[in-house]
């Protein structure tokens, strides 16, 4: 083959277009394909059917440079190209973990009939172990060009949200091969990439197909990891970000992927993982990956947890309670939503009784499709205005940049869930916010219930009128230097008065009410140790705070 190859692409989701614009950039000629007939021609007509950054100019240049065309014909690809990438989506079959290979079937059983002259079919979709070794078999006995028609793997790595730089200049590229002839194949389609460095990594198919799957499943891992940290933080009182932050700097474990907070979701890691056990399952070695269960069951319990602080932010209960979301897309930088942990989230809480009132920059098309039943707002504001409790969900940057006085005016009550830890904790307890986030220490001034409902808030406003903005009472009455065993710390929030106290025999932290009364209080661990907050009693007779 003197000139170029010329390639096409089957599938045309976020890796399928994201694969065919970017190979076209690189000056190959490149047919998408797409059995959905408006997908394609949307496609022809510049029209990105999802949200990926940079990556509707490069489908433009594409189409404009008469590189890069989408077609429904599967004999049209197949007389046009010498590599066929199959892009197709591998969703989680119904009512299993399992990964469900129709459209790789129906794609591959379409094309392989069709291809009379020596070519390279490529998989790239995300499949269970086996996947390629099965259709290599097939692939020679259905295709009229027999052994001239040949497979490898080459999985994807690509994330969404990145797509463009992922598949420009990917951390390495993996090539699951038969034939040394294969191999040349793909160096030649990846020749820019590797000259600028990028590894070229020769191995077997079956290992190219299980580095894909392994990768996942690792990084879901560790996600899980950090997150049931935060579980343990929860009760120790240590902070999982410090905690993070301190894991990841040891070049053994690596600081990426070990964001703690709402947990993993998409279309990939949830359903990939499951997919790997249920297949490690199938083929004996189902004890090899039954942590893959637990690593799924730590990432589910995040969306209940973050209910329940939820709930606690707004006060003891959800019921009748308005709460705003920021963010439901599974992650920034996307549109998509599926088994987006937010949108679950709001969905629950919603379904609690609540009133959600929910802003995301890119994903409120897709979400209003599958929940109409929240209520959809124009920005950060919006979705604030007379919220009970706050929520940030997905971590947009835009969010991250919110103005905590300015929201202050905006809600009923000034209580933030971080559930991202993507905002400046500091800042937002500066402006009067209580603010939580899970794994982190409670509040200083904890500020638990709220509108006379909650438990454990002794005489905390108790009383105040319905509708007024807790924040708006209680004056910094007792900034005073306390005698005996009490002393204000530095950061007293405004509208309570945060002592340290002897109780229980150890110093304790107590946000007192303007009456003297505590309405919550953490432990002071000992020196090196970080402050829990106690889920004890408060001790009755300790109880008063005196004032001066
Ligand atoms: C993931 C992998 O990262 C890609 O390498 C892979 O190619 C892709 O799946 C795929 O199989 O096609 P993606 O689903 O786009 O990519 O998203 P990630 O950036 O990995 O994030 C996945 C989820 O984990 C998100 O919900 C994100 O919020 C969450 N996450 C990620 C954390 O909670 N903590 C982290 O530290 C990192």
């Amino acid at each position: 083959m003197s000139r170029r190859p010329r390639l096409t692409v089957f599938g045309t989701g976020y890796l399928g277009t994201a694969h065919a614009a970017c190979l076209a950039s690189l000056g190959f000629e490149v047919l998408g394909v797409d059995v959905d007939a408006a997908r394609a021609r949307g496609l022809q007509a510049g029209i990105l059917p999802f949200y990926e950054p940079g990556l509707e100019p490069l489908l433009r240049a594409g189409l404009r440079a008469g590189r890069l065309a989408f077609t429904t014909s599967y004999p049209a690809a197949a007389e046009f190209g010498d590599v066929h990438f199959i892009c197709v989506g591998t969703p989680q079959r119904p009512g299993s973990g399992g990964a469900d290979l129709t459209q790789f079937e129906s794609c591959f059983a379409g094309l392989a009939p069709l291809l009379h002259r020596p070519c390279l079919v490529v998989g790239k979709s995300t499949v269970p172990p086996g996947t390629a070794a099965a259709y290599g078999q097939r692939l020679p006995g259905t295709a009229p060009a027999g052994t001239g028609a040949e497979l490898a793997w080459n999985p994807e790595f690509l994330r969404e949200g990145h797509a463009v730089a992922d598949t420009l200049r990917p951390d390495r590229v993996v090539a699951g091969v038969w034939s040394d002839h294969a191999a040349a194949t793909l160096r030649e389609v990846y020749a820019e990439p590797l000259a600028a460095g990028v590894p070229f990594l020769v191995t077997d198919p079956a290992t190219a197909e299980l580095v894909k799957v392994a990768a996942n499943a690792f990084l879901a891992t560790k996600i899980s990891f950090i997150n049931a940290m935060a579980e343990v933080c929860e009760v120790t009182g240590a902070d999982v970000l410090s905690l993070a932050d301190a894991l990841g700097r040891d070049p053994r474990i690596g600081g990426a992927g070990l964001r703690p907070g709402l947990g993993f979701g998409g279309g990939c890691l949830p359903k990939d993982i499951r997919a790997l056990a249920a297949r490690a399952a199938e083929l004996g070695a189902g004890e090899a990956l039954s942590f893959l269960h637990e690593i799924d069951a730590i990432n589910q319990r995040r969306r209940t947890r973050l209910v329940d602080l939820a709930r606690e932010a707004a006060g003891g209960r959800l019921d009748g309670r308005r709460v705003g979301v920021l963010g439901v897309a599974f992650k920034p930088g996307s549109d998509d939503i599926r088994d987006s942990p937010a949108l679950e989230v709001a969905a629950r809480i919603q379904a609690l009784g609540a009133r959600v009132a929910v802003f995301d920059p890119a994903a409120m098309d897709r979400a209003s499709q599958v929940h109409p039943d929240l209520d959809y707002r124009g920005s950060v504001l919006g979705a604030a205005r007379d919220a009970d409790a706050l929520l940030l969900l997905t971590e947009w940057p835009e969010f991250s940049a919110a103005d905590p006085v300015v929201l202050a005016k905006a809600v009923a009550r000034r209580a933030i869930v971080d559930a991202r830890h993507a905002l400046d904790a500091a800042a937002w307890r500066d402006s009067g916010w209580d603010y939580r986030a899970p794994g982190r220490p409670g509040d200083p001034a904890g500020l638990p219930g709220a509108l006379g409902d909650s438990a454990g808030a002794p005489g905390a406003l108790a009383g105040h009128p319905a509708g007024v903005p807790r924040h708006a009472a209680g004056p910094r009455e007792a900034e005073e230097p306390l005698p005996g065993r009490c002393d204000l710390t530095r950061r007293a929030p405004k509208r309570f008065a945060v002592k340290r106290l002897d109780i229980y025999g150890s110093s304790s932290m107590a946000a007192c009410d303007r009456r003297g009364l505590p309405s919550a209080w953490n432990w002071r661990a000992p020196p090196g140790r970080s402050a829990a907050p106690s889920t004890r009693p408060w001790p009755r007779r300790a109880a008063r705070c005196r004032y001066g």
